[in-house]
């Protein structure tokens, strides 16, 4: 049986196709530029985009991780089911359904993927994991690098992030195992923290001060990064504001699917320190 891993670029795409390969699953890994991909040894690298796709890279696919891209999908599970593909996990988000953030675009975005897959017909299971741990590399690391500060507009706000390793080894089972399927899991981090104390987690795992500044709306706006969408990012924004102090949702999903507690955002720090101090 072949896993199809879209996304095999991505934090948890790549960590998914690395950990099916090791567990001796045949699978093909896809980016939109597959020469940029650096699949491991044994792994059939394909090129899709899914929002145009080559049917051809379905062919003899049983099952499938899907990455939730902004676009047209109906082609792409169209294509799956004339292949005869089993079983797909689509990688979502709370925003999906959460006070707030649903309405906006990032809800939007998953919504639309969600119903694409819904109106399919085809046997699915949908992931909505928590804040990524990720995020920290994403939102933090260079300003981390450069100057040992973070801006944050809302330090107060709370997260439960979630360790990529425990979204990856739940995907796989779900993709190698008829188990959970037609199901919806919301996995979570094992604890609700502050932003504030989230930086200082990664501060105690990467053994350097980090200061936090806090921003108003305006001066976080100002320095966000080209690359990020203004108007994903104001809807993050409204998400923290409306949250207040009020802790983020855990539950144990992840240790019922895995058999072992959640990671903590403290392993995941320490193995990422470079990201956070190397030149
Ligand atoms: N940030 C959070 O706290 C949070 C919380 C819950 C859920 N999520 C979800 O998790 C995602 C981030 O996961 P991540 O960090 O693993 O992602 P990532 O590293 O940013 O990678 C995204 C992947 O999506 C692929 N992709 C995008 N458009 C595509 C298309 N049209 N066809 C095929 N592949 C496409 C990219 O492929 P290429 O290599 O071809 O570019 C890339 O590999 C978010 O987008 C969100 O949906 C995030």
């Amino acid at each position: 049986m072949t896993v199809l891993v879209t996304g095999a670029r991505g934090n948890i795409g790549g960590r998914l196709v690395a950990r099916l390969a090791a567990g001796g699953h045949r699978v093909r890994a896809s980016a939109r530029d597959a020469a940029a991909l650096e699949a491991p040894g044994g792994v059939e690298a394909v090129e899709l985009d899914v929002t145009a796709p080559d049917p051809a890279v379905l062919r003899g696919v049983r099952t499938v991780f899907l990455y939730p891209v902004f676009g047209p999908v109906d082609d792409f599970l169209k294509a799956a089911d004339e292949a005869g593909v089993e079983h797909l996990v689509l990688l979502s988000s709370p925003a999906s359904y959460e006070p707030v953030e649903h309405a906006g675009p990032i809800g939007r975005a998953h919504q639309a993927v969600e119903a694409s897959l819904r109106e399919s017909g085809l046997s699915h299971t949908v992931l909505y994991p928590s804040w990524l741990a990720t995020n920290a590399i994403r939102d933090w690391a260079e300003a981390i690098r450069a100057t040992g500060r973070v801006g944050i507009a809302h330090p107060r706000w709370q997260v439960n992030p979630i360790h990529i390793d425990d979204i990856a080894e739940v995907a796989a089972r779900l993709l190698t195992r008829d188990e959970h399927r037609g199901r919806t899991l919301v996995l979570t981090g094992p604890e609700s923290m502050p932003q504030r104390e989230v930086v200082a987690r990664l501060a105690e795992a990467i053994g350097r001060p980090i200061a936090v500044d806090e921003l108003s709306r305006e001066e976080a706006t100002a320095r966000l990064p080209e690359w990020f969408p203004e108007p994903v990012f104001a809807s993050l924004l409204d998400v923290a504001e409306a949250a207040g102090d009020t802790p983020a949702t855990i539950n144990n999903n992840v240790e019922r699917l895995t058999g072992h507690p959640a990671r903590s955002f403290r392993a995941w720090a320490e193995a990422e320190r470079d990201a956070f101090t190397a030149r």
